[in-house]
């Protein structure tokens, strides 16, 4: 076994088709406001993060018609895409991943949005979740 990596949930990341009348629904519902807006041009995709006491709630859509989430939107429709965890090494725990014969999809941590560092997990070999590594 190896020592806990995973030091809290960064975000739950959920795919939607209208980012503006997604934030839209969970202002009005539950009163949550946007920490962070950003486009993320090399993932083709848009996100809007809300705070939910220390971790997000990542809205995510896509702004190409080639990016992953517009795939996922296509094949599975809305919903929750992938679960962020945030660890102290990206390096470290996908290592760890690798080590233990788990698919990656980021070969080594690169960045992700508001200046963290990132590496994916395919889901083959997770237990059918998207996984990302969050480091902040
Ligand atoms: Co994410």
């Amino acid at each position: 076994m190896s020592e806990a990596m995973l030091t809290e949930i960064d975000h739950v990341a959920i795919a939607v088709k209208d980012l503006d009348a997604a934030v839209a629904y969970y202002e009005a519902t539950f009163g949550a406001t946007v920490a962070h807006r950003e486009r993320i041009e090399s993932d083709g995709v848009e996100e809007a993060l809300l705070k939910v006491a220390d971790s997000y709630i990542q809205l995510l859509t896509p702004t190409t018609e080639t990016s992953p989430v517009a795939k996922y939107l296509e094949k599975k429709g809305e919903g929750i895409h992938h679960v962020g965890y945030r660890v102290d090494d990206c390096a470290a725990a996908l290592q760890s991943v690798k080590d233990q014969g788990g698919q990656v999809i980021d070969q080594a941590p690169r960045p992700g949005s508001r200046g963290t560092t990132v590496a994916f997990v395919h889901p083959k070999g997770a237990f059918g979740t998207l996984i990302e590594l969050v480091q902040e």
